[in-house]
């Protein structure tokens, strides 16, 4: 019962494979390419265990895809590999395209043609699961109703205008290929391994150093924020009972401004880690410059994936926020590893 997961050793992959594998029997190959964003750290846990194995290696080397398919037979394909980051789209779009399109379209396309040359039974079994985002839908205003399925796509950075295009090729193969895909569409989440690039670990990693806490204009926009695990746990109520050809929105029911985030990030670390000073770390939030195109809410409406599949998230916000925060000041190894020249040159590019 192999599943064949792309991107991961990024943040998200990382946590699903580790749950998987802790939970099941099943057996996992992990394609991902390391990019800066990919770790193989992330997973030294199941590093070396008789269910996994991994590949280094892109989702558009059509040929590496097809050897994979063919040797590991695997009866899934989970794709979380992509380019993630918002800001880094907007300073380098192309390589969005070149991963979260042209990459994606390769995977799928091979994808389709191994399910073609399946038996009948192990067509009916097989599935295709495109980890998507929330963003393809665009910006709330405050009143506005939260995201549903129906909901039209409205992207509007080159990140989400990529995941978007992903999205819509994914429902295409279904429609005319009759190839079984599944689809989520996600709000933010956070936990452990996440790259200290996104607003939580980076908020926890400058507060460490007792650096400033960049928040981008004024800190009002919305984001609806879920832990990791729960996100794992909806990916793999979608794998196993979800409809074929359905997509799934999956968020926390937790908005929260930024404002209000960095804030919690900054009230958990007082607690845990009280600076020398005795201040609170709140003093450090500084606002700067805002992003381009900057999204103003986003929220989600979970009803489906709650009434067909019986998904909610677990995790409290206030809960997760402390676990989270414990877990960066308990892994100073793993932070200052992932600090590379990269990291720190990004840093620069962007904050100055
Ligand atoms: P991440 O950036 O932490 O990890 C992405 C992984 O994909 C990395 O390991 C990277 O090496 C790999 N990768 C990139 N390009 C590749 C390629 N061409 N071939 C093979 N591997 C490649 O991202 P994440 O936060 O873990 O997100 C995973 C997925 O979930 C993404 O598709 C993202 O759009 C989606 N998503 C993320 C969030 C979030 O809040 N982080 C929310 C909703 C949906
Ligand atoms: O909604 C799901 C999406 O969430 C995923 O699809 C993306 O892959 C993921 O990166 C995330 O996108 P965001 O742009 O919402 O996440 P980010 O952590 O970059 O930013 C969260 C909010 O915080 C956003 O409104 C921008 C703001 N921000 C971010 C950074 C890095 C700041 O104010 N200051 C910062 O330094």
């Amino acid at each position: 019962m192999t599943i064949l997961v792309t991107g991961g050793s990024g943040f998200i992959g990382s946590n699903f494979i580790r749950n998987l594998l802790q939970s099941d029997d099943a057996s996992v190959v992990n394609l991902d390419k390391l990019t800066y964003a990919g770790n193989s750290e992330n997973l030294s846990g199941v590093d070396g265990s008789s269910g996994y194995t991994f590949i280094r290696g892109d989702i558009g080397d059509t040929d590496l895809i097809n050897d994979l398919l063919t040797t590991h037979k695997p009866r899934a394909i989970i794709n979380f590999a992509a380019e993630s980051h918002v800001d880094r789209s907007i300073v380098s779009p192309e390589d969005f395209i070149t991963t979260n399109v042209v990459g994606l379209f390769r995977l799928l396309n091979v994808s389709k043609d191994y399910w073609n040359t399946l038996t009948k039974q192990e067509k009916g079994a097989f599935r295709f699961l495109q980890v998507s985002t929330d963003e393809v839908y665009g910006s709330l205003d405050a009143k506005d109703p939260a995201f549903s399925e129906t909901n039209r796509f409205e992207p509007n950075s080159p990140y989400s205008a990529s995941k978007a295009s992903s999205d819509h090729l994914v429902r295409a193969y279904h429609h005319t290929y009759g190839f079984p895909t599944l689809t989520t569409n996600c709000s933010n989440n956070y936990g452990p391994y996440q790259f200290p690039e996104k607003l939580i670990p980076l908020i926890i990693l400058n507060a460490m150093d007792g650096k400033n806490l960049p928040v981008y204009g004024d800190g009002q926009q919305v984001r609806d924020w879920l832990y990791v695990t729960d996100h794992c746990e909806a990916i793999q109520s979608v794998l196993n009972s979800g409809a074929v050809g359905e997509t799934y929105n999956v968020g926390g029911e937790s908005e929260k401004t930024n404002l209000e985030v960095v804030r919690k990030v900054c009230e958990a670390l007082d607690e845990l880690r009280p600076s020398a000073s005795g201040e609170s770390y709140k003093h450090l939030i500084k606002h700067v410059t805002d992003r381009p195109g900057h999204d103003r809410r986003y929220a989600v409406d979970i009803t489906k994936i709650n009434k067909e599949l019986g998904w909610s998230p677990k995790k409290t916000f206030e809960s997760g926020i402390k676990e989270t925060v414990q877990w960066y000041l308990d892994n100073q190894g793993w932070i200052d590893r992932v600090r590379s020249g990269a990291y720190r040159e990004w840093v620069v590019k962007q904050y100055g």
